[in-house]
């Protein structure tokens, strides 16, 4: 009887509990079980953003876009027209919001709300990162001409998210002149002023783009300096005996690319048995050559290196002497140009201001056209004028020295180095 008692009591119980349980099920409120989290995700790709909520039970979650307020989806329905949205849902507990292909637009908070009362609701973000790209119509284009001294602003302008840094490199690796007092490798900024640009900043420029989304993005933009020509003549004067070859040199600097020639008695030399000419060309610079084989006494006098191009015309002039042939075994002779030669190719060349001519239609310091060959007052004076350590000689042949000749070669070579041998009038001038 007793036992009978406590059985039902303890049924009793037992289907109270259960009752309780339930009712505490039905009454419980659904509650999110952990945070949105901020997705990352590069412009076109898909993304996913989960809302978990637990005890959801009759109740339903909507997902809005804060950004734009727009209710995206509600349950399963999708309610936006944007077909970019969709809804998938896992075991009841777990509700995706899909975003196919995203684009800027889509970027901002995203709330999940559950329609309890009051509502309850979390929100996370969507990032939309998109990659650099350099806008080339606000861009310079990818060639500019300048004229040398004059100031050039260089200009990259980038979108992308987040908002690109724009980085400026010389593309063979050199150094970029900031305001002309120091160099970097690379410059920071939309703009690259060179001011006062010089030829030796002429070249490709790579602007690149970079904000952390692979890939970055560059372009190039070739920086033509121009400037008239200026010739260089390292050897003004150049002795040789007849019945030689000689070769002799102008260097010059233009750009745009000059035409270059030379020019005897008012005639433009053209290559033929008599004459070769050789010009090697390296960015701006060239060097002009001009080989005149068997030398008679019709081929010594001036002749003239001509560089022109749209800016100017230049031009320098080498005068060719007749020296004695050599009397004495070959020994005591021969410092011939290839010695010449071999001689500049281990010196570096000497700065280029003091023998430079500039663009002139004449320059007073290097007379045209003289047959009368120089004495050896011009020469020390013409030595002396020559930078100091160039070791090149002009002359072919040193002959016999008297006394005063020695004594001034002497001088001469105490003040400047090795340069030229004296000329011996010999032969009636
Ligand atoms: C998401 O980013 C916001 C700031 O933008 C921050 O307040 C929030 O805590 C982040 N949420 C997560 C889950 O990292
Ligand atoms: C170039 O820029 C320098 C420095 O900014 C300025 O002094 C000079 O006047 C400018 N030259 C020209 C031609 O604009
Ligand atoms: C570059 O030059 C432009 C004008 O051409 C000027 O507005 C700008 O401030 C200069 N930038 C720098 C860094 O000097």
């Amino acid at each position: 009887m007793a036992d009978r008692r406590r059985r039902s009591r303890y049924l009793t119980i037992s289907v109270l509990h259960i009752i309780m349980i339930m009712c505490q099920a039905l009454t419980d409120e659904p509650r999110f079980a952990e945070p949105i989290p901020n997705v990352t995700v590069a412009l076109g790709r898909d993304a996913n953003l989960p809302c978990v909520v637990e005890n959801l039970g009759q109740h339903k979650v909507a997902w809005i876009h804060i950004d734009r307020q727009m209710i995206v989806t509600i349950h399963r329905h999708v309610i936006t027209r944007i077909p970019r949205f969709s809804v998938s849902y896992d075991n009841q507990k777990t509700w995706l919001l899909h975003v196919n292909g995203v684009q800027q637009q889509d970027r901002g908070y995203y709330m999940c709300q559950v329609n309890t009362n009051p509502m309850i609701s979390q929100v996370g973000y969507l990032q939309v990162v998109v990659p650099p790209n350099i806008l080339d119509s606000m861009s310079t284009q990818s060639t500019v001409a300048v004229r040398e001294n004059q100031n050039i602003t260089l200009t990259c302008k980038a979108d992308g998210f987040p908002t690109p840094k724009l980085r400026w490199k010389r593309e063979d690796g050199q150094g970029i002149s900031v305001d002309r007092r120091k160099k970097v490798l690379a410059y920071e900024g939309e703009q690259l002023n060179l001011t006062r640009i010089s030829r030796t900043e002429m070249g490709a420029y790579l602007c690149i783009a970079t904000n952390g989304v692979p890939p970055s993005v560059s372009k190039r933009i070739t920086v033509d300096v121009e400037f008239s020509p200026m010739i260089w003549v390292p050897n003004q004067l150049v002795g040789a005996p007849a019945g030689t070859d000689v070769t002799i040199d102008c260097q010059t600097e233009a750009h745009p690319r000059a035409i270059s020639y030379w020019v005897f008695n008012s005639v433009m030399v053209l290559p033929t048995k008599k004459y070769s000419t050789e010009t090697t060309e390296n960015s701006y610079r060239a060097d002009m050559k001009l080989t005149i084989r068997n030398l008679q006494p019709g081929d010594f006098g001036s002749y003239r290196c001509i560089s022109k191009n749209s800016l100017g015309e230049t031009e320098g002039s080498i005068r060719l002497y007749e020296i004695p042939k050599p009397s004495a075994p070959p020994k005591a002779t021969e410092i011939k140009s290839s010695a010449n030669k071999e001689g500049r190719k281990s010196t570096p060349a000497p700065p280029k201001r003091q023998t430079t001519i500039w663009p002139a239609p004449y320059n007073p310091q290097y007379p045209r056209r003289t047959e009368r060959p120089p004495t050896n007052e011009e020469q020390i004076v013409r030595a002396e004028q020559k930078p100091r350590g160039d070791a090149s000689t002009g002359s072919a042949y040193i002959v016999r020295w008297s006394a005063p000749q020695l004594m001034i070669v002497a001088v001469q070579y105490i003040l400047t180095g090795p340069y030229m041998p004296p000329y011996i009038p010999q032969n009636g001038n």
